[in-house]
């Protein structure tokens, strides 16, 4: 058994974990990273983000050339679908990337410790291996808690990731569904149900709420909801999923009115669970060094990311704000900078969030119902993606961008995009909120054209003062 002296140690190697570690390690630490997943990268590259993007960009390309083509006069015929290679390739993506943080490690001079992390005391970490011994004891001057988080379960229904799946699963499914239905309009449901309507499946989402994908612009969301109706998806909204049973025929889901009334039933042949995530502290030792959690069962941090131990700190989606990626990255690179000296600081509310269905919808900042209910006094500029000229040519015209400032500084307090680029068009709002960009500035700023960033552009100038296009 090695016993090593560390400057920090980090538990986890998601997204959240092992940029830190790699962070860390530029500043001159000596750097070790206990992960009991036998790959790095954590939920995300493993079984999150970058599987699930690639079955959408698979499952997107296989709906483009069945339907969309024939509009550029492209004729094809005889398209099939090769699952089989179609899993392959997703597993491909996830391999490549998840060895490409094994290099990085090893580029970084990162110890990696495989097995469970546990906190003996503030300053000491031991590794659990597999049966359950001890393989090492690592000593370290700070420790950082990056363990993430886990599926929520609902109960009534139990997961076996064959027919009763949660995201994991339901990214490995072997065969396409014929029936699918998916407990929670969030953005899991909306992403992976994608997918398999895409590739054959008949979808039905059942959402507590009396609208889909939460926390998404309610004027965005509307819309939204009608294009994904039209595509296939169908959705029950304000039902609770009580159950869901086995039977000869397949599987029995059992739902009712959110504010009560009579039940009604589903058969199905898979049903994908996806309530919500929670954080996963579990064997970390957390109760025996004192580190305490929020009531809503995060880590408890300061505004430097350290727990109610010193020395023991804590990111990502184990600790408060939104259960994202590079929201733990960022988490991350601040915290060891803190460590190092340097002045580390993550704005949760200029973090952008992306949904990767097609349109995409991507928003950075408030909403125009919270700054309302804030009693802000705001503009709000739009411009449809049917006015602008590369997004005709694209054959992508639906969706909208719309900017929100502060009426009185013209500050962008919020930006919410409905489109086929949506992802990739909301850095640009993200850098202009982090900058403090008024609307007037953006609209000055020279987009080339015909790009579709000429939307932000034009909704910009629409909430300074006038778009010139519409
Ligand atoms: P995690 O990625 O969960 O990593 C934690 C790591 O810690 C794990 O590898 C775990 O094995 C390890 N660990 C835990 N406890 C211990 C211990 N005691 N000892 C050793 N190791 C331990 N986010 C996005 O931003 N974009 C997306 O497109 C996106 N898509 C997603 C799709 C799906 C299906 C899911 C489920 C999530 C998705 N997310 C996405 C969310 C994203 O995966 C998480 O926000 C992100 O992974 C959080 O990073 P993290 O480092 O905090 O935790
Ligand atoms: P979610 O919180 O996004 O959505 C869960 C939905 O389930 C909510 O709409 C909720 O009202 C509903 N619900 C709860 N209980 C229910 C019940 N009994 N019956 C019916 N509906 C019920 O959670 P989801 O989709 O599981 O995703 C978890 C997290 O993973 C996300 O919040 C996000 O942080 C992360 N993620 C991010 C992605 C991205 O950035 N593109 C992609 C996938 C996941």
């Amino acid at each position: 058994m090695t016993t090593e002296t560390f400057d920090l140690v980090v538990i986890g190697a998601g997204p959240g974990g092992y940029v830190a570690a790699i962070r860390a390690s530029q500043l001159g630490m000596k750097v070790a990273c206990v992960e009991k997943r036998k790959t790095l990268g954590g939920t995300c590259l493993n079984v999150g983000c970058i599987p699930s993007k690639a079955l959408l960009q698979s499952s997107h390309l296989y709906e483009e050339t069945t339907h969309d083509l024939k509009a550029h006069g492209i004729v094809v015929s005889g398209v099939t679908l090769d699952l089989a290679a179609m899993l392959k390739r997703k597993n491909d993506v996830v391999g490549a990337t998840t060895k490409g943080i094994e290099f990085l490690f090893k580029k970084n001079k990162i110890a990696l410790f495989t097995g469970m992390g546990r906190i003996e005391a503030a300053g000491s970490v031991a590794v659990i291996g597999e049966d359950g011994a001890t393989t090492a004891t690592l000593a370290a001057k700070n420790i950082l808690i990056a363990s993430g988080s886990e599926v929520m379960p609902l109960p009534g229904v139990t997961i076996d990731e064959k027919t009763i799946v949660s995201s994991t699963g339901a990214l490995e499914l072997t065969e396409v569904p014929k029936r699918l239905a998916v407990i929670g309009a969030g953005i899991i449901g909306l992403e992976i149900g994608s997918v398999w309507r895409r590739l054959g499946s008949e979808v039905t989402v059942v959402e507590y709420l009396d609208r889909i994908a939460p926390g998404v612009d309610s004027e965005i969301v509307k819309q939204f909801e009608r294009l994904l109706t039209r595509q296939g998806l169908k959705f029950k909204l304000g039902r609770k999923v009580t159950g869901v049973t086995r039977g000869e025929t397949g599987l029995t889901l059992s739902h009712e009115p959110a504010k009560g009334g009579a039940a009604e039933t589903l058969e199905v042949d898979v049903v994908l669970a996806c309530i919500g995530r929670r954080p996963y502290v579990e064997g970390l030792g957390l109760d025996k060094v004192g580190v305490t959690l929020t009531d809503r069962g995060r880590i408890a941090v300061d505004g430097h990311f350290q727990t109610s131990v010193p020395g023991i700190f804590a990111i990502g989606d184990a600790i408060d704000g939104p259960m994202l990626a590079h929201k733990a990255s960022e988490d991350g690179v601040a915290c060891v900078e803190t460590l190092a000296g340097q002045k580390g600081h993550v704005d949760w509310d200029r973090v952008p969030s992306v949904v990767y269905t097609q349109p995409e919808i991507a928003w950075v900042g408030k909403t125009e119902d919270q700054l309302k209910a804030a009693g802000t006094a705001i503009k709000v500029g739009k411009y449809p993606f049917a006015a602008d000229p590369r997004s005709r040519a694209n054959g992508r015209t639906d969706g909208l961008v719309k900017v929100i400032t502060d009426a009185a500084t013209d500050t962008v307090l919020g930006v919410h995009i409905l489109g086929a680029e949506a992802g990739t068009m909301i850095a640009e709002a993200a850098l202009a909120m982090e900058y403090g960009a008024s609307a007037e500035d953006i609209g000055r700023v020279c987009h080339a054209h015909p790009t579709v960033s000429e939307a932000l552009k034009e909704a910009a100038l629409a909430a300074w003062d006038k778009p010139i296009h519409l």
